[in-house]
């Protein structure tokens, strides 16, 4: 196989840009260009204001873009797609796959509309010989479907190899993710020409990552493998969440439940943290595309199972907010309450299906006038997220506040309600005075911690009536007319 020397990447997205940006870093030789449809984003990851939030992201571009350190600059943004597509020997493809709107498979299926017009692209453009890798993730077999409008509409003599090359980075830690992944997996045909192209794909990753490292496989378990994944990975949290939920009306604490199993080596500590639920912009969309295709291939059984994963965290979130609600005496009507945390984890300003629209949405319902406050999510992100609810723009307004500061988010409300584990201390939520806190808020003070991160009974201690995640608390006894006493939490998961 020939070597690579120009690679185009179409999607500057959470994908597309830190993906880029480390192949750039780390193969001084390769020109890496970054496509976007959107000029605007474009323009950002021009700038110093990249349009994602992710540690160690700026310096990673900076190196590659700017040519810092003595470096020849190798790391391009441009919205001229064609010109791009048609210089490359390889393209990433790593445009959004999200849940269908409307249409057969609405709110199951993948979208596959702006990944069949990037290929489209290609097609029409390329003059010679390309890799088409797929980055975004994709139903299996959508290879086979690619290679079928490939050679329907490409250049007579042009030939195009599809790879499957799905990527496992995280948001918040893309970069770390990126540099030293676990795996780089990669599908090909099982042909002379297949094989060749994954060959060339490896010899770009084998610039940093271990040739051990880098598996290669056919295509369609492949594009499975990213979906597997994903679900085996879902799945873990709702198997915790739906035992907090056990934890909750017994009495027993799921931080220890956790701890306990997560120390048997076959089922690992990772991915076990209960939750008000998660997000995020593949958990649930991958899930539902798994048992969308189950359900196409007749499965029936298969498909229910996987779509239990995205019911129970809507439970989940459910729960919490019911919780709530009952432990303000059941009316919200008015009640300043403070939310902090709006992105679906730390470390990224992204909100895609963050728990806290839906806790949001439940809580506005109920005419309670929220403060929100998040270190890192855009105030323009906050307000179309919440225009998407069934509340609508005009009474989120109302009932709504944003604001800058932990302190002003808490003063003179009824209640604290966590929803986002942010723990760099530029939040300010680690180090929130919570006897400063106490002192602004009304009584009887309430905490809900849908992240398990506060130290509850140091915030008893203050006054402060605390409800977390999977341990018991005063609502779901209160029902039984007994509070237990139980022994202080400050021991759990302790070692001894
Ligand atoms: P994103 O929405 O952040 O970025 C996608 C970009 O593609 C957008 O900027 C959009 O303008 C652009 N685009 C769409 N159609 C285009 C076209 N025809 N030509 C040029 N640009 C086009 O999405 P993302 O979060 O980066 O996800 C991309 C893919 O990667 C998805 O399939 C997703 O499932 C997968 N993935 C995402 C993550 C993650 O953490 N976000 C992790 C692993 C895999
Ligand atoms: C996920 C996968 O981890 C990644 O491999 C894939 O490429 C994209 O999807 P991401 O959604 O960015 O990554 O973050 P992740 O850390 O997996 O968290 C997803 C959601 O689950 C978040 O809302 C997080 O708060 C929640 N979560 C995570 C829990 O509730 N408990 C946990 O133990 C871990």
């Amino acid at each position: 196989h020939g070597k690579v020397t120009k690679v185009c990447c179409i999607g500057a997205g959470y994908v597309g840009g830190p993906t880029s940006a480390v192949m750039a870093n780390k193969n001084p030789d390769l020109q890496v260009t970054v496509v976007d449809l959107s000029i605007k984003r474009i323009e950002a990851w021009k700038s110093d204001q990249l349009p994602i939030y992710e540690p160690g992201l700026l310096d990673a571009v900076k190196l590659a873009r700017d040519g810092d350190g003595g470096r020849k600059p190798n790391l391009f943004f441009s919205t001229d797609v064609d010109t791009a597509v048609r210089e490359a020997e390889l393209i990433l493809v790593s445009v959004n796959t999200p849940t269908k709107i409307t249409g057969t498979g609405a709110g199951r299926a993948s979208e596959l509309s702006y990944f069949e017009s990037a290929v489209r692209t290609i097609a029409e453009v390329a003059t010679t010989d390309k890799i088409i890798v797929e980055k975004s993730t994709v139903p299996c077999r959508t290879a086979e479907n690619m290679r079928e409008i490939l050679s329907a509409i490409g250049h007579p003599g042009v030939n195009f190899e599809i790879l499957s090359n799905p990527e496992f980075l995280a948001e918040g830690t893309a970069i770390p993710d990126l540099m030293e992944p676990d795996r780089i997996l990669i599908g090909s045909l099982n042909t002379a020409a297949g094989l060749s192209a994954a060959a060339a794909l490896a010899d770009v990753y084998a610039a940093w990552v271990p040739r051990e490292n880098i598996i290669t496989m056919n295509t369609f378990s492949s594009e499975l493998a990213k979906l597997a994944a994903n679900a085996l990975l879902a799945q873990r949290i709702s198997s915790i969440n739906a035992l907090s939920a056990v934890c909750e009306a017994t009495g027993a604490d799921i931080e220890e439940v956790s701890y306990a199993v997560g120390l048997d080596t076959r089922i690992g500590r990772k991915m076990l943290k209960a939750s008000v639920g998660f997000g995020g912009s593949c958990f649930k969309k991958d899930v539902l595309s798994l048992a969308y295709i189950s359900e196409t291939l007749h499965l029936p059984e298969v498909a229910a199972y996987w779509r239990s994963v995205v019911d129970i965290n809507e439970y989940q979130k459910d729960r919490f907010t019911k919780r709530i609600i009952q432990c303000l005496f059941n009316s919200l009507k008015n009640k300043k309450i403070a939310i902090l945390g709006f992105a679906y984890k730390k470390d990224t300003g992204d909100t895609r299906e963050s728990a806290a629209i839906t806790v949001v949405e439940s809580l506005v319902a109920e005419d309670a006038k929220l403060s929100i406050y998040d270190p890192r999510v855009e105030e323009e992100q906050v307000w179309s997220d919440l225009k998407q609810t069934h509340i609508g723009l005009p009474k989120m307004k109302e009932n709504v506040t944003l604001c800058s500061s932990v302190y002003d988010a808490c003063a003179d409300s009824h209640a604290v309600i966590i929803l986002t584990e942010w723990d760099d201390t530029s939040s300010g939520m680690p180090r929130m005075d919570w006897a400063h806190v106490a002192s602004v808020m009304r009584r009887p003070m309430f905490v809900f911690d849908g992240r398990n991160v506060v130290d509850k009974s140091k915030l008893e201690d203050l006054g402060f009536r605390v409800e977390c995640i999977g341990k018991p608390g005063s609502a779901s006894f209160r029902e039984r007319g007994s509070v237990p006493s139980g022994r202080k939490s400050s021991q759990e998961g302790s070692p001894v």
